[in-house]
């Protein structure tokens, strides 16, 4: 029923999926349930989800079998957020305009909200019996990879490790494409596995993806030195307090712009690729334009 509807529409039924999915992994008695759902609730843009479920669409899949899937990105996503801020690792009050979980709670309840998402998001996937074992297989293990010590974790640790030292532009890239990168990969590689889309395309879904990965950490970027903490929602100007290393510390702000750009089109480019290379009546061909139009999340206007 969900493919009958736009992906706007579907992403409004997702979210009330996504928060009220956490009922049946938290008992209500503990404020670890309030804090769960705070960190959920506080308007994040679901970019993730969408990119998934647009990638389903593509291949005709059934959207209601992937919505546990994506929100179990987008849970564990949050854990990671929620982890970044503390006080520990980038020490942010706001988020999305809000207080950090930490700020909001405190640090303990902050740890283990996260520690909650992470180890829920597993069970979300695992307990799907509409889904057959060698997929939930597979999405489980690769979630892990993307996201654990070879993924978004080492990012994160290369990333506080690089604070006040000096890292060549491809150390840095590494950082990004790990930390940020990993769980955009896993979006679409998810949303391809679930909606079983042919090699060819899901090779330059891919490729669009990890440029589309590097681009969004490139845009987070520079959003922390051209945007202000009302358009934000967070506290402008921390990267370059904490000594992190960034594009436009490292590039300066023209050059991470045109860095920028070279992503978004090596992105289009492989989208292009993906059109050319599918019967257009076995697929829904309109998702491939939300995919260009989703790229439109890391543009930049603001002229150096
Ligand atoms: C912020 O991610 C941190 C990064 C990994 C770049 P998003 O910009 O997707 O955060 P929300 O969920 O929309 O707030
Ligand atoms: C966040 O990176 C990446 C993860 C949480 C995995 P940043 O620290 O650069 O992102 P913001 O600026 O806090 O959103
Ligand atoms: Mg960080
Ligand atoms: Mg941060």
């Amino acid at each position: 029923m969900e493919n009958k509807m736009s992906l706007a529409q579907q992403m409004t039924v997702f979210e009330t999926y996504l928060i009220e999915a956490v009922n049946d992994y938290a008992d209500d008695s503990l404020t670890l349930k309030e804090a769960m759902t705070y960190s959920l609730s506080t308007g994040g843009k679901r970019f993730r989800p969408m990119l998934l479920l647009a990638v389903v669409e593509f291949g005709k899949g059934n959207l209601t079998e992937a919505f546990p899937v994506a929100a179990a990105l987008e849970w564990i996503h949050t854990y990671s957020l929620i982890h970044d801020d503390l006080p520990a690792m980038d020490n942010d009050d706001y988020r999305r305009g809000k207080l950090t979980t930490h700020k909001k709670f405190n640090e303990g309840i902050a740890i283990l909200a996260g520690d909650a998402l992470l180890t829920a998001a597993f069970s979300l996937i695992l307990n799907q019996e509409e889904l057959s074992n060698k997929k939930r297989v597979q999405l489980a293990k690769n979630l892990a990879f993307a996201s654990g010590p070879k993924g978004m974790v080492s990012g994160q640790m290369n990333d506080i490790e690089g604070e006040r030292k000096t890292l060549t532009l491809e150390e840095l890239e590494n950082i990004h494409v790990q930390k940020t990168g990993a769980l955009i990969e896993y979006a679409i590689s998810a949303g391809s596995l679930l909606a079983d889309v042919p090699v060819n395309a899901s090779t330059s879904l891919l490729n669009y993806a990890k440029h589309l990965g590097l681009a969004y950490q490139i845009h987070n970027d520079l959003k922390d030195v051209v945007y202000s903490q009302d358009e934000s929602g967070k506290r402008a100007g921390n990267d370059a307090e904490l000594e992190k290393n960034t594009y436009p510390s490292l590039l300066g702000l023209k050059e991470s712009m045109a860095q920028l750009n070279k992503q978004i089109v090596a992105a289009t480019n492989e989208i292009n690729q993906v059109k050319k290379s599918v019967d257009s009546q076995l697929f829904n061909m309109e998702s491939l334009e939300t995919l260009i139009k989703m790229l439109d999340y890391v543009r930049i206007e603001t002229e150096a």
